[in-house]
């Protein structure tokens, strides 16, 4: 059997992209496609050095034609890196516990909608939480609400910053979501509703 063929969506820099690239990439899985809603996503320069297929995606048919893009390069396994954009419940279904996200806190503290990059930063140090984290899970319908395969944590000193939290949790996202990625190209995962076992 070949390795597991992966699609990347980012929405901008793509640090966590560039984890999976130096982490995954040619080893445990291969990432066949990068795409982005915006054209002028860092991801998509990552991607372009390191010699995989970037695209941006957009327009009126943008769920069609992402879809048609997944299949076009037989992708096994999704990774939402960074990507603001929602996924269309058909393609959640049709790509069942096969699409994985990455979001920067401890689901279900500071998630769902409208809850992204830095903003879920600024909500965690004003809230005064004194552990925040972060946590890779399956996606389904709904926004940040899917099975979840793993979380790590940080502590919040009472002088972070929104952006000096931003900093220590993407460290961390950077570690799981590659560690996840690659127990899923093992086939170390498996799912029983809400409960994700990942095997030794
Ligand atoms: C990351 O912190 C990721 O967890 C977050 O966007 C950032 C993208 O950084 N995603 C969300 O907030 C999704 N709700 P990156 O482009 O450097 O990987």
């Amino acid at each position: 059997m070949g390795l597991v063929r992966i699609a990347v969506l980012v929405s901008g820099g793509g640090s966590n992209l560039q984890s999976l690239i130096d982490k995954i990439h040619g080893t445990y899985g291969e990432i066949v496609l990068v795409a982005s809603n915006r054209k002028n996503a860092y991801g998509l320069e990552r991607a372009k050095k390191a010699g995989i297929a970037a695209q941006v995606v957009s327009g009126e048919d943008y769920d069609e034609k992402l879809e048609a893009l997944l299949r076009e390069k037989e992708v096994d396994l999704v990774v939402l890196a960074g990507y603001l954009k929602k996924i269309s419940p058909e393609l959640v279904g049709r790509y069942k516990n096969k699409i994985i996200n990455i979001h920067p806190s401890l689901i279900p503290s500071f998630s769902g909608e409208g809850c992204y990059g830095l903003k879920v930063h600024e909500m965690a140090v004003e809230y005064g939480v004194k552990i925040s984290g972060a946590t890779v899970h399956f996606v389904d319908e709904n926004m940040d609400t899917g099975a979840i395969i793993a979380q790590r944590a940080v502590e919040v000193d009472w002088n972070d910053t929104p952006e000096s939290l931003q900093a220590k949790v993407l460290k961390i996202e950077h570690e799981i979501l590659a560690e996840a990625v690659k127990n899923y190209c093992l086939e170390k995962i498996t799912v029983n509703g809400r409960i994700v076992a990942v095997k030794e």
